[in-house]
């Protein structure tokens, strides 16, 4: 039988390009998107046994990222309960490849803490303590990333426009040169104004605004907008930023 595998990769490009001109598909995504935000859907989730609080679409193209990209460093601002970097560090083992993962946050919780060092997957994860804009956590974090070649940032912390944009302007230079600056909560810019009661965050003072700005004074990253059409449904819309 004829290999067809080039004509359907031909196919999808062509069907994801038509995504953007297609607004019955993209308001029924934010639509139902919006809906899961409100509802906490992100929170539903497992990942190898440890909570995991993103949605699984994103999962999914992070294993394409990180097949594609094969980093042998993967930092990521934000732990929670630790299945994000499980998750990350078994996409590498799964590589064969030697590669780390490196998890900061500035609140890990002791039973966080030993959930993630009993896991399986622990001999490839670091974690710091410490908030990500603090020098010396920044000085820790590069200090680790000039040990290693192709680097993975992942920013899920805090939310605010500020936050975020100080956490792009020290951490995406540390990103290799076709990889990827993965920007999360960009959802926020989705949501009314003055959702979040209970969160320093909200639309207009969000992750999304951040990357707006920092595309603008940082001209290595483009968003990748073909990402976006693929997924629809994800909290990182805009937010997944390729270096050039
Ligand atoms: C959305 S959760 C991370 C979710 C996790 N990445 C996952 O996918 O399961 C946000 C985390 O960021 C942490 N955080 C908040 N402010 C921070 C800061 N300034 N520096 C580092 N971590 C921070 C919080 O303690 C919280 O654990």
């Amino acid at each position: 039988m004829k290999d067809d595998h080039d004509q359907f990769l031909k196919a999808r490009k062509q069907r994801l390009q038509s995504v953007e001109g297609n607004s019955e598909l993209i308001d029924s995504a934010q639509a139902f998107l919006k809906q899961c935000h409100h509802d906490d859907y992100s929170y539903n989730f497992d990942w190898m046994g440890l909570p995991v609080i993103q949605y699984p679409q994103d999962l999914l193209v992070m294993q394409e990222i990180i097949w594609r990209v094969k980093p042998d460093l993967i930092i990521e601002m934000g732990i929670a309960r630790g299945g994000s970097l499980v998750f990350y560090a078994s996409m590498l083992e799964l590589l064969g490849s030697e590669g780390r993962v490196l998890g900061i946050d500035v609140d890990i919780r002791e039973h966080n803490k030993r959930r993630v060092l009993d896991h399986p997957m622990s001999k490839r994860i670091e974690m710091i303590e410490g908030s990500s804009l603090d020098s010396d956590t920044h000085r820790r974090v590069k200090e680790i990333a000039h040990q290693h070649q192709t680097i993975m940032v992942c920013l899920d912390s805090n939310h605010t426009h500020e936050h975020v944009l100080n956490e792009l302007r020290l951490y995406a230079p540390l990103v290799s040169s076709g990889s990827y600056c993965v920007v999360f909560d960009t959802i926020v810019e989705l949501m009314p104004d003055n959702h979040y009661q209970n969160r320093p965050w909200n639309k207009g003072n969000s992750p999304a605004t951040a990357v707006l700005s920092y595309l603008e004074e940082c001209k290595d990253f483009k968003v990748d907008v073909e990402v976006d059409c693929k997924l629809l449904i994800s909290a990182a819309l805009g937010g997944y930023l390729y270096k050039k």
